[in-house]
């Protein structure tokens, strides 16, 4: 499994001997392995973070503490070799690998990280207690390897909002940049689990970003138009079990007022088969058709 140029760091240990040898900048990538192009597009924003000088740094751990029983723990896809090259393929410099032991050597940690209310609706409603996971190995690995500036993708946007807000609220000292969701040419958002999809299920799960499209293109209309539009598409085909679609204010993922005019998010996550999806998509709504909502940045994912 080694790669020419990689530092593998295995353990708590290895990281510490490790660190400082990295020169600053150093980016971090945090991810659960089983690499796939939306998290290429990371580190390669990483890349670009860390200028000629900087060094880059992926942590592959998948992480005990936000899966709950019953979930795909045991299952997660493992792809360690393959993740190797391609991070060695995209100028990554180090690798942290630590076992789960070496992460939580006392079991389950009793001081974990509260994710607040907005941690505790849509993604945080569904799966209990994963945001408070998340968070917490997020602040450990933060501790751990000290980076500068950290890099995560706008496909888990409410993950994205509540690591900013974390970083705010606890006065961490470093920057949060965020990349825009990668997709395959037919619109489905690219995820470790999609290789969990037979043929059917995949075509099935077009049915979210068809979805979120659908209700894009209403934008002009206003929040309702949009949460309508999309609801159409995606309760049309009953081999997709809905668990929310919502038009949300991306800084806090509250709902929008129905006469909200700027940057909203569209989210959604359902079940294909057994496989959960989740996406969404940054809308700029307006008032009304013609009536642009103006000076709002583009993007809602993105501030
Ligand atoms: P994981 O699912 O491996 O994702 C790692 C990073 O890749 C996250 O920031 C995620 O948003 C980003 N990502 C995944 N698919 C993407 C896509 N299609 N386009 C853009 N970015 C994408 O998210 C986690 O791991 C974990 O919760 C973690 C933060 C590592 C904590 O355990």
């Amino acid at each position: 499994m080694n790669q020419p140029g990689l530092l593998l760091l295995q353990s708590k240990a290895d990281l510490a001997a490790a660190r400082p040898g990295l020169a600053a900048p150093v980016v971090l990538v945090p991810t659960m392995g089983a690499l796939h192009s939306g998290h290429r597009a990371l580190l390669q924003e990483a890349r670009e973070q860390a200028g000629s000088a900087g060094t880059v740094v992926v942590s592959i751990f998948v992480n005990p503490l936000q899966f709950r029983p019953g979930e795909d723990l045991d299952r997660y896809p493992r792809t360690l070799d393959e993740d190797l090259a391609m991070c060695a393929s995209e100028g990554v410099r180090a690798v942290f690998l630590p076992s789960a032991a070496d992460m939580y050597p006392g079991g389950q940690p009793e001081v974990t990280v509260n994710p607040g209310p907005a941690g505790r609706v849509f993604e945080g409603e569904f799966r209990p207690g994963f945001f408070d996971g998340v968070l917490t190995v997020v602040l450990k690995l933060f501790h751990l390897i000290r980076p500068d500036v950290a890099v995560f993708g706008e496909k888990d946007a409410q993950q994205l909002m509540l690591v900013r807000r974390m970083v705010t609220d606890t006065n961490l000292d470093l920057t949060i940049a965020s990349v825009p969701t990668v997709r395959d040419a037919d619109g489905l958002a690219t995820s470790s689990r999609n290789r969990y999809l037979s043929a059917a299920d995949r075509a099935l799960a077009l049915t979210l970003s068809a979805s979120l499209r659908a209700g894009q293109a209403r934008a002009a209309e206003g929040a309702a138009a949009v949460q309508a539009a999309a609801e159409q598409v995606l309760r049309s085909e009953p081999g997709v079990a809905v668990d929310y679609l919502a038009v949300v204010d991306p800084r806090t993922f509250g709902p929008v007022p129905p006469d909200h005019i700027g940057a909203a998010l569209i989210v959604t996550a359902a079940k294909v088969g057994a496989t959960r999806l989740i996406d969404n998509m940054p809308v700029l709504l307006a008032g009304h058709a013609g009536h642009p909502a103006e000076g709002l940045s583009r993007d809602a994912a993105r501030h």
